[in-house]
């Protein structure tokens, strides 16, 4: 039995959710795991620079210079099993992942998506664009979910959610920035967490 798994966190932008993972890892909040690779399907995300200032190995596997999504999905996979990986963690990742790839990781896969599922969630939704429906629509609250990845965008099973009050004269950049600061920075690490030890524990 191993005692720590192996976690590869997915990033397209910012990193604010990868910096809570790895914040809560210097703590020591995440014992049964350690990040041991951040792969971004963009050049110009700001993650991988917070991945190399912590130590953490960093790659671009660039999403358009790929010539489908199958081999976009085999560099994937070839930088994920060199890394030994035994978790994902979507962290703010924009590509969508096959029904192939994701069946490779049952209960492995893990994304935080910025709204209560099943609200403002699926294709088309994500970052600003969902608080920007959460205004739109009037809800009063609002909040983040962790779930398990499969091939249905935002589908797979509910892992955890935390709400958060919607108040009034939000901007969709006021919502993003509170639904991040009191749900998802909490949340993710604790879900990491929770995943690593039912991973060490097969
Ligand atoms: C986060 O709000 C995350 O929940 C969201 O993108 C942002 C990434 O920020 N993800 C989605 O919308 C996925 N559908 P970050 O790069 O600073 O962590």
């Amino acid at each position: 039995m191993q005692d720590t798994a192996n976690i590869a966190v997915l990033v397209s932008g910012g990193g604010t959710n990868l910096q809570a993972i790895l914040d809560a890892s210097a703590k020591g909040d995440i014992p049964h795991g350690q990040v041991c690779v951040v792969i971004s399907d963009r050049s110009d995300a700001y993650a991988l620079e917070r991945a190399r200032k912590s130590g953490i190995p960093a790659f671009e596997i660039n999403k358009k210079a790929c010539s489908s999504q199958k081999v976009f999905e085999e560099k994937l996979t070839e930088c994920l099993s060199e890394h030994g990986t035994d978790m994902i963690v979507l962290a703010g990742f924009l590509s969508i992942l096959t029904a192939d790839f994701t069946a490779r990781y049952k209960r492995r896969i893990i994304n935080i998506h910025p709204s209560l599922i099943p609200s403002f969630c699926g294709a088309g939704y994500y970052g600003l664009r969902v608080h920007e429906a959460a205004l739109s629509r009037g809800v009063k609250v609002t909040g983040a979910t962790v779930h398990y990845v499969n091939e249905i965008p935002d589908g797979g099973e509910i892992i955890a959610q935390k709400a958060v009050d919607v108040l009034p004269g939000d901007t969709p950049e006021v919502l993003q920035r509170r639904v991040m600061e009191q749900a998802e920075w909490i949340l993710l690490p604790k879900c990491v967490e929770y995943v690593c030890q039912e991973i060490v524990r097969q």
